[in-house]
């Protein structure tokens, strides 16, 4: 095939029938996305996912474009099928994209080992830097179980559960007022595809004060999420997501830099810098008092 910048390819919307092929592509990668997550978000939102395929129909190349705060865009999964990369595609489909959203702010945390390819494509270091702090731990539920000794006051006011189908709007106004955007997409994508536990204060009328998302990956929990109006909320949400995959103690974190509250209750295996990088101005900034865990971490290892 010619390097030609990737002309022989038409970058468009994906479609169901697409999903499972370019999903082995995500999968071989071994990044975090389940199949079952990935299926429902194609189903749910296909306009934010988008293929490049040859003429025979196979598909090279993917991205997700998702909108979040006005005018702004957030690029995930960006991937070339590893036969087709190094000829111009992942410049191609990302320029597409981008022209798509003419005089957007588009955004994205990168894979360190990636950040040259988004400032080859003029993207900048955001200001200020949300990127993610990456900690791979094993907790020690001793000291958690210390911590929420202390707090035994406040945890007696609180309730955790399961999410109950009939309160998912009510999850989505927290995580929305939490985040400062609708997600609802996700939101209720983590309702089907993770164990989702939520808090609510029994002395405010049930009120929701936080959630957790995870689920489980080899030996490993993969929280996939954890929001919370408190740090004693953050730190039982934590300890009760432990008690729903018992037996593991490895526990992947996604944090900003200024919120690494979870990170006193493990012994830190590895921890990585994602950056975020931005094109067409700066992205409005996410609260990041009140996400402990942040939940877009699909793409990492
Ligand atoms: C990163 C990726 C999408 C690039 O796709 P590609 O088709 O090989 O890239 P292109 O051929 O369009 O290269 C575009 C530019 O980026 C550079 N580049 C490409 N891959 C790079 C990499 N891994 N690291 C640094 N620079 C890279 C190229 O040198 C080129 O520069 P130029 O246009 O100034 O000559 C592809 O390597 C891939 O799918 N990697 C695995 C998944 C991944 O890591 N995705 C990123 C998630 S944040």
């Amino acid at each position: 095939m010619a390097n030609n910048g990737g002309s022989e390819f038409v970058i468009r919307n994906i479609k169901q029938d697409e999903v499972e092929e370019t999903f082995d592509m995500i999968a071989r990668l071994g990044w975090n996305l389940t199949k079952e997550k990935f299926k429902m978000l194609c189903e749910k939102k296909p306009n934010n996912f988008y293929v490049a395929v040859t003429q025979d129909g196979e598909v090279a190349a993917t991205l997700s474009c998702t909108p979040t705060f006005a005018d702004e865009y957030i690029l995930g999964n960006v991937i070339v099928k590893e036969t087709m990369q190094k000829r111009g595609l992942g410049r191609r489909i990302v320029e597409d994209i981008l022209e798509m959203v003419p005089r957007k702010i588009v955004h994205l945390v990168s894979l360190p080992a990636v950040n040259k390819f988004y400032l080859n494509l003029g993207f900048k270091l955001s200001d200020p830097q949300q990127g993610h702090i990456i900690s791979h731990i094993v907790t020690d539920v001793q000291l958690l179980d210390n911590k929420v000794k202390t707090i035994k006051g406040v945890a007696d006011d609180i309730s955790i559960a399961p999410l109950d189908e009939s309160s998912l709007e009510d999850l989505i106004q927290f995580d929305h007022r939490l985040r400062g955007y609708d997600n609802s997409l996700f939101v209720s994508t983590l309702a089907v595809c993770s164990r989702l536990l939520v808090a609510r204060n029994k002395s405010q009328n049930n009120k929701i004060v936080g959630y957790v998302a995870a689920f489980l990956k080899k030996d490993e929990i993969i929280l996939d999420g954890l929001n919370a109006e408190s740090d004693d909320v953050a730190a039982l949400l934590f300890r009760e997501i432990l008690n729903q995959f018992p037996g593991t103690v490895k526990v992947k974190l996604q944090m900003f830099d200024s919120n690494q509250f979870l990170l006193q209750f493990g012994g830190e295996a590895t921890t990585e810098r994602y950056n975020r990088f931005s094109l067409g101005g700066n992205p409005t900034i996410v609260p990041e008092a009140t996400a402990y865990n942040v939940s877009d971490c699909d793409f990492t290892h």
